[in-house]
């Protein structure tokens, strides 16, 4: 069969694989094809085990696969063979020399970069899909102009908006799809191609266009606008723990005014996942390097109220639990950075983990679908670490549950049950405030939610 369209796309992560499932599912007559350079991720991606749980993600990959979407470590082949390549790779937070801690590591990008032009043999349209610094467009641009090798590439910025755990949902119906272009008579008909893709499945009032800073910068910052939101209320749970008001009534009678609305608006041990933090240290950066400091500091608070959370959750159980972990054993109830998914990149749970294990209390991890991911962040963390899928089995003789993920299966698990096996006085610290608290209570427990009044028996 001849496909119409032929589309690369370079990272086969957690962007990359399920926004490429979802345009080979929605345009049967394109042909899809995912590179990676690791090769154990390329091997998952075709077997029965995909290296990543996404809600409805198994069934499109398997309707897809070897039909229009395919997995391959062959980079240089599906670099000669497409003409439009989503570049999809990681960009974290730069570990060394100038803006350690803070800028954005682009080393895997330049490489792919790099790639792209040592294998091109016709025109290509290379799509931003990975989030980056504004003006990384620019850099690209250079370059693939480097050898004056005669062939034409154009650089357009299409950010991903999708949340891990809904991501399926997300890039079937997306709120937006966002396209940013060079305005020139080559960019804005690279911009089309791209309009011409997502135009098979999504209405067109939602495909917006711009110009290609604009879309770079409009991924930071919608980024740190919903990192702003959980800083916000988090900062205010800070403060309803310390006057018994209640922050779920504070954020609704908040959130009804339709000018703010309620979403994002449950406080808890605060945001992990790879991208805001990363992405917020990144326009922090950026803030800094065009000289606008007060702008920096500002953002940069995100990520301090982000930490102070954390923080505050660790200080609530030890001065709960009477000044002493040592000994105490703890299940954490859920490791991944939220529900729905397995991804643990900068969960609260790490972090939780680590201080308490500091504090020489033992631990017993629980979790769906995160297990695997847990025992590799915490390989080197020293004390007693235990692991098990069942949480009655993490609870049994425990002192304390932490409630770290929003699992929905934590809301229903039968705490009588639980309640009996722990060791007493027995304590729920839920850091995700989806447990009912009174319930719990009356059946002896002693509940320490985030930003409400603490139900104790002492
Ligand atoms: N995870 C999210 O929820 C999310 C959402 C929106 C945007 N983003 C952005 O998308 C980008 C990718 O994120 P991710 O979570 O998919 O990362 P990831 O680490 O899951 O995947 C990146 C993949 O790129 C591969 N890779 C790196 N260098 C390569 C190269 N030179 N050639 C081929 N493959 C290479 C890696 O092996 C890895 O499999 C990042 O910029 C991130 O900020 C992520």
């Amino acid at each position: 069969m001849e496909f119409e369209k032929k589309i690369l796309c370079i990272g086969a992560g957690y962007v990359g694989g399920p926004t490429m499932a979802v345009i080979a599912l929605m345009c049967p007559q394109y042909k899809v094809t995912v590179v990676d350079i690791n090769p154990t991720r390329i091997a998952e991606w075709n077997s029965d085990h995909l290296p990543i749980f996404e809600p409805g993600l198994d069934e499109i990959v398997k309707k897809t696969r070897d039909r229009n979407l395919f997995f391959s470590t062959d980079i240089a082949k599906g670099i000669r063979e497409n003409d439009i390549i989503f570049v999809s790779v990681n960009t974290p937070t730069k570990e060394f020399g100038i803006g350690a801690g803070q800028a954005a590591d682009l080393q895997y990008w330049e490489k792919t970069a790099r790639q792209i032009l040592e294998f091109s043999e016709s025109a290509k349209i290379v799509v931003e899909k990975s989030t980056l610094p504004v003006k990384t467009a620019e850099a690209m641009e250079r370059i693939l102009s480097s050898t004056n090798n005669g062939i034409k590439f154009d650089v357009v910025s299409n950010p991903e908006f999708l949340a891990e755990g809904t991501a399926i949902a997300d890039l079937v119906d997306p709120d937006r799809v966002l396209i940013g272009s060079r305005e020139t008579a080559n960019g804005l008909q690279a911009r089309d191609e791209l309009v011409e893709i997502y135009a098979n499945w999504v209405p067109g009032e939602r495909i917006i266009t711009t110009n290609v800073w604009s879309g770079e910068l409009s991924k930071l910052v919608a980024n740190a606008f919903l990192a702003q939101r959980v800083s916000s209320i988090n900062a205010i749970s800070a403060l309803c723990e310390k006057t018994d008001a209640d922050i779920s009534e504070v954020a609704m009678a908040v959130g009804m005014d339709s000018r703010i609305g309620d979403k994002f608006l449950n406080a808890s041990v605060g945001f992990g996942g790879s991208c805001f933090k990363k992405d917020i240290l990144n326009l922090v950066y950026l803030c800094q390097h065009y000289g606008l400091h007060e702008v920096a500091d500002y953002w940069e608070s995100v990520v301090k109220i982000n930490e102070y959370q954390q923080e505050r959750f660790i200080l609530n159980m030890l001065g709960t639990m009477f000044n002493t972990l040592s000994g105490k054993r703890i299940a954490l109830f859920g490791f991944a950075f939220k529900a729905n998914t397995g991804d643990t990149r900068e969960s609260p749970a790490i972090f939780i983990a680590k201080r308490l294990l500091e504090e020489k209390a033992e631990l017993v991890i629980t979790d769906p679908k995160a297990l695997k991911n847990a025992m590799s962040d915490l390989q080197d963390a020293r004390g007693n670490v235990n692991y098990t899928a069942d949480p009655y089995e993490a609870a049994a003789g425990c002192h304390a549950i932490a409630i770290v993920t929003e699992w929905d299966l934590y809301r229903n698990l039968d705490f009588e049950k639980i309640y009996r096996a722990m060791a007493k006085p027995a304590f729920i610290f839920d850091g995700r405030n989806i447990l009912e608290h009174k319930r719990l209570f009356e059946m002896g427990f002693n509940v320490f939610p985030v930003g409400k009044p603490s139900l104790k028996h002492f």
